[in-house]
């Protein structure tokens, strides 16, 4: 699909769009260019509007054919409620459904025009740069389709047809919103490409999308990109740095470590972040093997990586003044006479000896040689993001991740960016109290728990404390939200890019403050 672009409403009649979207609230005037259409339309749309009240609610599709009298061919007229209720997420869904309903009807254009509102439900003000974002953003989001691996020509074909749409067009009432139009929608540009790179990451099989796969894609997506510099640690430099955890959890696998360092430093900027990305491209569980079940969508393992080296070159585009470090250790936790066992004790880069308890809980062993490095470097913040452990979709499900912190400030701005980009975040609480459970008889820690697994996510990131000195650090398990087997208005059916959208919003909030 071509870049989308912005027209101001005056030039919209004579111009090549074939179908076109037309929004209307059941509280409130439809606006001039709904006006200018039902003239057009010799007073049409209007007249099915009165006689069928219901078209005015949520979610209400209904579809116009022009016959000529416009230069668009198709019309749908969409309702969406009451304005008083409309919020960015409905925007953004507003803008993925537009996609798909008109993808189906063979349009290859289509054109939206911007929605003025005073507030917007889930937000503190609305600018009109963020309506622009969120229809975009939601339209952009809902072209992606992995189709990599489809050989049939009929499927190829099905699928095909989304991409039909070849161009998007904001419609903009007057030229100071048209300016700001064409800002947020370069900005979101690069945002949605940057999902579509994690997505793809991780809807790739497991057997291609290897360690040293995500690390030749950190060289690929970065090499351009100024103010990054990319350092790749493998078998050899792991073992210099004592990196043993990340070594540990790898050794059962032909595929070797990476641990990929990103770093982006702007000509200007006040505050350092480092961001860790959990990198299992694959868990099986090494010798705590799992079951059927729990196999067949664990190549998502690595949707952290994927994340923080999207996040780090999206920054560099969007020329972010923020320092930036991404961490992503890579690694593949498989079975084999080679594998580490529980039972074993491993000392990593920080020193403490643990003892593993359970192969399955790799995770937080191989974030603990990041979190340490990541310590030395005195960021201002630290953030991992992990699929870390099931329990944590037992608790909030596959919508949600949980956050994991002891400082405030950080939650409140990850939260605030959770609320802008509807990647929806939930606390967990660092007890104290159970910190005792990850003590091991033999070692400094074990690296399960107590019982039956009780309080899973919450002894999985104590475990992840213990390495971050005294930094300003917080845990997000992004095990749930991730993998879709639904799909929705603007996510299809697998990877979402769940974090990419989330880690920018905050960045972008951090990087105005001084
Ligand atoms: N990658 C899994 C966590 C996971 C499970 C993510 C389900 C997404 C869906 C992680 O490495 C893991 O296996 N965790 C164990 C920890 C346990 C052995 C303490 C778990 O959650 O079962
Ligand atoms: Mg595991
Ligand atoms: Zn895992």
């Amino acid at each position: 699909m071509q870049k989308p672009t912005a027209t101001a409403k005056k030039y919209i009649k004579n111009h090549d769009v074939e179908a076109i979207v037309l929004p209307v609230f059941s509280d409130e005037k439809d606006d001039p260019l709904f006006q200018d259409y039902d003239i057009l339309m010799s007073k049409q749309i209007s007249q099915t509007l009165d006689e069928n009240k219901f078209l005015r609610e949520d979610n209400t599709f209904t579809l116009f054919y022009t016959n000529k009298k416009t230069k668009a061919k198709l019309i749908a007229v969409v309702g969406l409620g009451k304005k008083e209720e409309l919020s960015l997420e409905k925007l953004r869904q507003l803008g993925g459904k537009s996609f798909s309903y008109f993808a189906e009807k063979d349009a290859q254009s289509v054109a939206l025009p911007l929605i003025t509102a005073k507030k917007l439900k889930d937000t503190d003000e609305a600018a009109i740069e963020k309506v622009a974002r969120a229809l975009t953003e939601g339209f952009l989001l809902a072209a992606y389709d992995y189709d990599q691996f489809k050989t049939k020509k009929e499927e190829k074909e099905k699928e095909k047809k989304k991409q039909k749409i070849v161009s998007m067009q904001l419609i903009t009432f007057n030229d100071i919103d048209l300016q700001r139009s064409q800002q947020s929608i370069a900005t979101v540009t690069a945002i949605v490409n940057n999902v579509n790179l994690v997505r793809d990451l991780i809807n790739g099989p497991p057997s291609i999308v290897t360690p040293d796969f995500i690390a030749q894609t950190a060289k690929k997506e970065l090499s351009n990109k100024p103010y990054t510099r990319l350092t790749i640690f493998d078998k050899k430099l792991l073992e210099k740095n004592k990196m043993n955890c990340i070594l540990g959890v790898c050794q059962g696998s032909v595929n070797e470590p990476k641990l990929i360092i990103a770093e982006y430093t702007p000509p200007k900027y006040t505050k350092t972040v480092v961001i860790i990305g959990k990198g299992v491209t694959y868990d099986s569980g090494g010798i705590n093997l799992k079951p059927t079940g729990y196999l067949e969508t664990m190549k998502d393992d690595m949707s952290g990586a994927a994340v923080v080296l999207a996040t780090i070159k999206t920054a560099a585009e969007l020329k972010l003044p923020v320092k930036l470090i991404a961490l992503a250790p890579c690694v593949e936790n498989m079975p084999s006479g080679s594998a580490i066992k529980p039972g074993d004790v491993i000392v990593g880069m920080s020193g403490k000896s643990i003892e593993i308890g359970n192969t399955d809980a790799e995770g937080r062993l191989i974030l603990s040689d990041a979190l340490h490095y990541a310590a030395t470097c005195k960021p201002d913040y630290i953030i991992d993001l992990a699929t870390l452990t099931g329990a944590c979709v037992v608790a909030l499900g596959s919508l949600c991740s949980a956050i994991m912190s002891k400082d405030d400030t950080l939650k409140q701005a990850i939260t605030k960016a959770s609320k802008e980009t509807n990647e929806k975040v939930w606390e967990l609480p660092l007890l104290e109290e159970y910190r005792d459970d990850i003590k091991s008889d033999i070692a400094d820690l074990k690296n399960i728990g107590a019982g039956k697994g009780e309080a899973g996510s919450i002894t999985a990131g104590l475990f992840l404390s213990e390495f971050v000195g005294d930094c300003k650090w917080m845990h997000i398990d992004i095990a749930g939200p991730v993998w879709t087997t639904k799909g929705s208005a603007y996510t299809q059916k697998g990877a979402t890019g769940y974090g990419l959208r989330l880690m920018i919003e905050f960045l972008q909030e951090l990087s105005k403050k001084k």
